[in-house]
């Protein structure tokens, strides 16, 4: 194992899900900063960047969230807590803003990539994501998938539900950046999702199109704040070689 595998070995192992925090021990509110821009860098389906992060820090703030956490102390003794929103709704003006960054690389947009890019974000993109309020495209969508999928292999993941589980994937995969890099910054984290998603989405101003994906609360652990030894399946129940 060289260095680097030692040290990413040693956070993971070291990462706990930390249910009491350590009101007395320092923290620094830095290291959320930087985690916040690590967990940017996650990869993301299609670079669309459909997540954002609301970092609750004042005491009131904090307290009034715990409450709707369902009183978790993970959450009530948390230095700050970080709302994880996924923001589907948000797709055309992202794919507008990574297109147009896109094109700054290509002067010309006559080429072959060039046109692959344009497609993609101006016409694949808007099909798996436009949505009607009762989804009758998504099963359009999933008409032609079946149909099509006979013949040959198709994307088969394309209704509004589905493009909403691809964005709660993608958001996921920033939570755990980001709490991989508290960890590397000396600090703990816990992922929750035992929380009132009306009562969240209400006290940040969430209009309808957004979601909760997770709420992380971070600090400094105290030993009483990790439940019981770490318990996971026999490797060979889950990871195979086909
Ligand atoms: C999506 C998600 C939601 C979770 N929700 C909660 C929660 O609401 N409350 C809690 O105490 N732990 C929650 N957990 C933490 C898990 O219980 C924990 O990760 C698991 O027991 C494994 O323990 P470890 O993280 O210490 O390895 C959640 C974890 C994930 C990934």
């Amino acid at each position: 194992m060289n260095k680097d595998a030692e040290v990413f070995d040693q956070i993971v192992k070291a990462r706990r899900s930390i249910r009491i925090y350590d009101d007395q021990a320092p923290f620094d509110a830095e290291a959320v900063t930087r985690s916040l821009e690590r967990a940017l860098l996650s990869p993301n389906s299609s670079n669309l960047q459909l997540w954002e992060f609301y970092r609750v820090r004042s005491k009131e703030k904090k307290d009034e969230l715990a409450k709707y956490c369902l009183g978790q102390k993970s959450a009530s003794t948390a230095k700050e807590l970080i709302v994880i929103v996924t923001r589907k709704d948000k797709w055309k003006e992202r794919a507008e803003y990574v297109l147009k960054e896109a094109m700054k690389d290509f002067p010309q947009t006559t080429g072959r990539k060039e046109k692959l890019i344009i497609d993609y974000y101006k016409k694949i993109i808007p099909t798996l994501y436009f949505s009607d309020p009762i989804d009758i495209a998504g099963g359009l969508k999933k008409l032609f998938s079946t149909v099509g999928g006979a013949f040959q292999p198709i994307p088969r993941e394309i209704t509004a539900t589905d493009m909403r589980i691809v964005v709660h994937k993608s958001t996921a995969l920033a939570a755990q950046t980001f709490m991989l890099s508290m960890k590397a910054e000396g600090f703990d984290s816990c992922p929750m999702e035992g929380f009132d998603s009306r009562r969240v989405k209400q006290f940040l101003s969430l209009p309808r199109g957004a979601e909760i994906c997770m709420i992380v609360s971070v600090g400094k652990a105290k030993e009483e704040g990790i439940y019981g030894k770490r318990v996971r399946v026999p490797k060979e129940d889950v990871i195979f070689e086909i």
